[in-house]
Order: C-alpha cells, then sequence, then structure tokens
C-alpha cells in the first residue's frame, strides 16, 4: 500500500506558540489529509494567520510538531526553501515584485528555486496565466493591474511551484467587492480539481461551497472542528454562535 495515502499532507501536534504573554497557538493538533480544503473562521486576533504562518514556517513554533506529507518542517537552508515550494501561501495584500512584468513574476520560483530552464517555465507560465485570466497581461507590471487580476497572478505564481499545499490568509480581503468573486472562482476551480488548502477568509459564500471542513479559532485555540453543514446550522459553542450571529446578521 502506499503510504502516502494515509499519510495526513499536513499535520500539528500539540503545537503552542507565544508571542510575550501572549498565548498565541494553544495546543493545536490538527490533520488534514491530502485533497482537503479547510476553511479556518474566527474572530480578529484568535490566531488564524498565526496557524497559517508557521505551517510554511514565516513562523517558528515554540513546541509540538508540524509535519508535510510526514516530515518535520525544517528549520533553515535549502529545505526550507524546498518547503517554501511545497507549501505555497496568497496573503491579503499580493506581494508580487515590483519590477518584474506578470510573466517573470511566474517564471521566477521555477527557475530559480526549481531549478527548471526559462522556456519550460515560460510554457508553463503561460498556461497558469491563461487559467486564472490574465495571459493578456503577461508584459505589464503589476501597478498596471487591478487588485483582482494581481491577485490570481499570486495564485498562478504559487501554482507555477507545483504546491503540495497551499495556504490563503484572507487573498480576498483587500479587493474590491467587485473583484472578489473572480478571485473566489479560481479557488473554488483549485478546490474542485483536488488542491490541499487552508483558507483564512470572511467569504462565507466561498466556505460553503467548497470548504470540506471548517476550523473555528478563538483565543488561539481550536473551538470547533468539523463540516460546513453542521458548522452554519448548529454550531456548538457559544463563541462561535456569538461570531456567526455578528458575521451573518447583517
Ligand atoms: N509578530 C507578532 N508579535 C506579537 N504579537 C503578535 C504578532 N503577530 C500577531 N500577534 C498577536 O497574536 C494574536 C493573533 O494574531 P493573528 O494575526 O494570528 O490573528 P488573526 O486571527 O489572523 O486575526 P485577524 O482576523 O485580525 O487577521 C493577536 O493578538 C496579535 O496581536
Ligand atoms: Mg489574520
Amino acid at each position: 500500500m502506499n503510504d502516502s495515502n494515509v499519510t495526513p499532507m499536513i499535520s500539528m501536534t500539540h503545537v503552542q506558540k507565544h508571542y510575550g504573554d501572549l498565548h498565541v497557538l494553544q495546543d493545536i493538533t490538527i490533520e488534514i489529509p491530502r485533497g482537503q480544503v479547510v476553511v479556518v473562521l474566527g474572530p480578529s486576533g484568535s490566531g488564524k494567520s498565526t496557524l497559517c504562518r508557521t505551517i510554511n514556517r514565516l513562523e517558528p513554533i515554540d513546541s509540538g510538531e508540524i509535519r508535510i506529507e510526514g516530515e518535520l518542517l525544517p528549520a533553515e537552508g535549502k529545505d526550507l526553501a524546498r518547503l517554501r515550494s511545497d507549501v505555497g501561501m496568497v496573503f491579503q495584500s499580493f506581494n508580487l515584485f515590483a519590477h518584474k512584468t506578470i510573466l517573470q513574476n511566474v517564471t521566477m520560483g521555477p527557475t530559480k528555486v526549481r531549478k527548471v530552464s526559462s522556456a519550460d517555465a515560460e510554457k508553463h507560465a503561460l498556461e497558469l496565466l491563461d487559467r486564472v485570466g490574465v495571459t493578456k497581461q503577461k508584459d505589464k507590471y503589476p501597478a498596471q493591474l487591478s487588485g483582482g487580476q494581481q491577485q490570481r497572478v499570486a495564485i498562478a505564481r504559487s501554482l507555477a511551484m507545483d504546491p503540495k499545499v497551499i495556504l490563503f490568509d484572507e487573498p480576498t480581503s483587500a479587493l474590491d467587492p467587485e473583484m472578489v468573486s473572480e478571485v473566489l472562482d479560481v479557488m473554488v476551480s483549485l478546490a474542485r480539481e483536488g488542491m490541499t488548502m487552508v483558507v483564512v477568509t470572511h467569504e462565507m459564500g466561498f466556505a460553503r461551497k467548497a470548504a470540506d471542513r471548517i476550523i473555528f479559532m478563538a483565543d488561539g485555540a481550536i473551538v470547533e472542528d468539523t463540516d460546513p453543514e453542521s458548522f452554519f446550522t448548529a454550531p456548538k459553542s457559544e463563541r462561535a454562535r456569538d461570531f456567526l450571529s455578528k458575521i451573518l446578521g447583517h
């Protein structure tokens, strides 16, 4: 039997993290199987971004273990660079390289980190730009694109590394409302294709449509871990009921 079928894509075991006196991640234990789409919800300051950032080691943890496909997160060096390409991250601010064209933004990682030839990287990049609907913008610079277009380029750039997992931290929060759905549509299609995704978002429509699982955090702890239907129709905790009434109540 192939081990990778049973080894979780992401596993966190008794993960603890403090910022000074603040216990920002409190004994987090979760397993995320390959292909699962997890939406992380919770009030501001509950630790959602910190959770994501620990998974690709933008933030170190105090104790516990984080594994990607069974392998402990590397602390530094080449292994860390490889981890960062296996575990892509898409942020609220698109973080494209301002002085590179759209096409160069997407080919850079594969040529520099994955050592793919320029020709192959460009071919793949053009396919990805087509897929996210920004082929026409390929020779422009990020500042010449709308926010929605830039975020779709950021997703293409992440996909260019052929990641095993993509973490999304509020990918649509900085966008004008009319651009939100074009980015969510790309994410829904990725989800349907079987990408393993951890998504922090306030887009409840996306959560209902695309999530396999909802993790609700409050004060650095996982308070609920369930399927979307159960979470939205019958939240168990007072914290989750309160959160839902605020977010859905207007
Ligand atoms: N680098 C840091 N140093 C100190 N405290 C931090 C740091 N980063 C985050 N925090 C604190 O840790 C807590 C959790 O922050 P985090 O950004 O993970 O929350 P969040 O759930 O993503 O919130 P939001 O919904 O507002 O993005 C907050 O109280 C925050 O102020
Ligand atoms: Mg956050």
